[in-house]
């Protein structure tokens, strides 16, 4: 909605030539600080997927931020989409391409009922990699991916041609 758009507009703070020179990172700390901001957040995702999800997958970390109180605001459970390395086993992975080197996210099929749809969850979609390895993560765990929700998307790095075929909602565009 326009009024969560403004809302989360607000509260993101700019900050040049971070991590590295000549990048603007866009830093949603203001925004969870903010209380009845981060109510408001979280409140208004939930409006746009109740009754439409049966379980919020977060990807780690700052993922696990918003889909945790999502998760309990919908009524439904939380599945972590985590780092490698972080989960016992049995693990499934996905390995995608950073801008340099690899990365790669795992998750616990058994975390994942046949046919539960899923709402995947993060802060930011900038490439796209970690959201495509989560729709793979859940796709083969037996999940059906409803949409992926980021609070910000930086479209010029073009990450929604990865997920093409999905519905992405991202709540700021950049
Ligand atoms: C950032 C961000 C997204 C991802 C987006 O996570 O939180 O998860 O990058 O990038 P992509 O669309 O190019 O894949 P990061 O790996 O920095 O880790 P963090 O969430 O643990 O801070
Ligand atoms: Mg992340």
């Amino acid at each position: 909605s326009p009024e969560l758009t403004d809302l989360v507009r607000e509260h993101v703070r700019e900050i040049p030539d971070f991590p590295a020179p000549g990048v603007l990172f866009r830093d949603i700390t203001p925004l969870l600080a903010d209380g009845p901001a981060f109510e408001g957040l979280v409140r208004g995702l939930a409006d746009s997927y109740r009754g439409r999800v049966d379980a919020v997958a977060g990807l780690e970390s700052r993922g696990f931020i918003l889909a945790a109180p999502l998760a309990i605001e919908l009524g439904v459970g939380m599945i972590t989409v985590r780092k490698a390395g972080r989960l016992p086993g049995p693990v499934i992975g996905v390995d995608y391409a950073l801008e340099y080197g690899t990365a790669r996210m795992e998750l616990r099929p058994d975390t994942i009922e046949r046919g539960q749809r899923v709402l995947v969850i993060d802060d930011v979609l900038a490439t796209g990699g970690t959201g495509a390895a989560a729709i793979e993560l859940v796709e083969r765990s037996g999940g059906e991916v409803v949409a992926l929700a980021m609070l910000l998307e930086l479209a010029a790095l073009g990450g929604r041609s990865k997920l093409d075929g999905y519905q992405v909602d991202s709540v700021l565009v950049y």
